[in-house]
């Protein structure tokens, strides 16, 4: 196989988590927030979108944002649909804000998004006095008729930061004291940029409670480097055979490092430096080297930590030509596709040994060349982690339907191409 030579420095955009907070939080405190280096994609803007017919006033998404906030409970019912595009955060974190005001919701999504579950929020949100109606399952359109909510001390199925952000932003808007149990703790951007404004949230391991809080201060963040964006030049840097790669200022919020640890463990060369402290978040610069790589074993209590780039973990494996299996990972059917069946057909349809797992999958990798059509079905992580097996196994690959990055990651293939020879 061709050497494969990479350089450069790459500052990924900003984080997606952290960016859509920082809009809803803004919104909800009391006063004008600054907002630097937000993440300007198609997920980012959904939220924005919704915010603004909810009556928020948000200017364009821009690297420097004053957001002025409208305080607790005052944005006014929307006078058509939310359109929640491909967002399942914009969904259900809107969703947690909408069901504590007394007025009605109709949240709608594109058709990966109208058919991810929203029952795991509906049954906490309920049970808290808000009101759902769906028309299919449980998926969009939903139509949510809110109330001034009561306290609720819930346990969650899986570990989703986006039903526990759901459920502590219920209880901030109306007032209440909310405590959410996860089986394993997922990530906790909503806790750290709540205390950073002031409000009284407490983490003990997994279980997280929210004591009422009359008004929100506002909040100055500098978005971080998105680490589920850096993710894929990690891979890249370290399945290559010459040179390296910095990827500055990203989050290294634990919570979110689970792919850097997976991929130490794999035997990867990474060195973390410049480690700072900013609105609540770790951020800091990573050396990535290439290395000989070796099989691995990821199981349930790490997969929160690294669940959107398990498929990019799966296309490393194969293009380091090492084996992978994952369990406990059932989650991964219900993202932006079935993320289990879409990763290992696409394997296959490129020549790698791969199989499905109902709750994850095995990937028996090859340093060879690999070469195909894969169909990402919309999926923008999925398109992007092909991405980086093509350029590692020859460039032998076509994804279908590449503009799907723009949700989370506009300028990926630029950046590909600018630190890949
Ligand atoms: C997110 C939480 C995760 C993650 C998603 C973003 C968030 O989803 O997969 O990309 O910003 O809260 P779940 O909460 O459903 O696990």
């Amino acid at each position: 196989m061709a050497a494969l030579r990479v350089s450069g420095t790459i500052r990924v955009p900003g984080d997606k988590s952290i960016s859509h907070r920082a809009l809803i939080l803004s919104v909800l405190a009391e006063g004008d927030s600054r907002v630097r280096g937000i993440l300007d994609s198609e997920d980012v803007r959904s939220t924005a979108g919704a915010l603004r017919a909810l009556g928020a006033a948000i200017p364009e998404l821009a690297d420097e944002m004053v957001i002025g906030g409208l305080g607790l409970r005052r944005l006014k019912q929307s006078a058509r649909a939310l359109d929640c595009g491909n967002s399942g955060t914009t969904t259900r974190l809107i969703a947690g804000i909408a069901a504590a005001h007394p007025f009605t919701t109709r949240f709608e999504g594109d058709a990966s998004l109208s058919r991810r579950p929203m029952k795991r929020i509906a049954e906490p949100l309920s049970y808290m006095g808000a009101r759902f109606e769906f028309e299919r399952g449980d998926g969009l359109p939903m139509t949510i008729h809110g109330v001034d909510l009561r306290s609720i001390d819930w346990n969650t199925h899986a570990a989703s930061a986006q039903v526990k952000s759901a459920i502590l932003l219920a209880g901030l808007v109306s007032g209440v004291e909310v405590r959410v149990t996860e089986k394993s703790r997922s990530r906790d951007h909503t806790e750290r940029m709540l205390r950073s404004m002031g409000a009284d949230v407490e983490n003990d391991g997994a279980q997280v409670c929210l004591r009422p809080a009359r008004r929100l201060a506002p909040v100055d963040v500098e978005v971080p480097a998105d680490p589920s964006s850096a993710a894929f030049f990690i891979a890249l840097g370290s399945l290559a055979t010459v040179g390296e790669l910095t990827l500055t200022d990203v989050c290294l919020n634990p919570t979110r490092t689970g792919f850097i640890e997976a991929m130490k463990r794999m035997g990867a060369r990474i060195e973390i430096h410049s480690i700072s402290h900013r609105a609540g978040e770790d951020v800091g610069s990573l050396r990535v080297m290439p290395a000989e790589l070796g099989g691995i074993r990821i199981s349930e209590n790490e997969v929160p930590s690294l669940i959107d780039e398990l498929p990019l973990l799966a296309c490393t494996a194969a293009a380091a030509g090492v084996e992978l299996e994952i369990t406990g990972a059932a989650e991964l059917r219900v993202k932006e596709s079935d993320r289990i069946s879409t990763v290992v057909q696409n394997l296959r349809a490129v020549g790698v040994e791969a199989e499905e797992l109902a709750d994850g999958l095995r990937v028996r990798g090859a340093r060879r060349e690999f070469s195909g059509t894969i169909d990402p079905r919309g999926d923008h992580r999925i398109a992007m982690a092909f991405g980086i097996l093509s350029v590692a196994s020859g460039n032998r690959i076509t994804v279908t339907n590449p503009e799907c990055v723009a949700v989370s990651y506009p300028r990926f293939w630029d950046d590909l191409r600018r630190v890949a020879a």
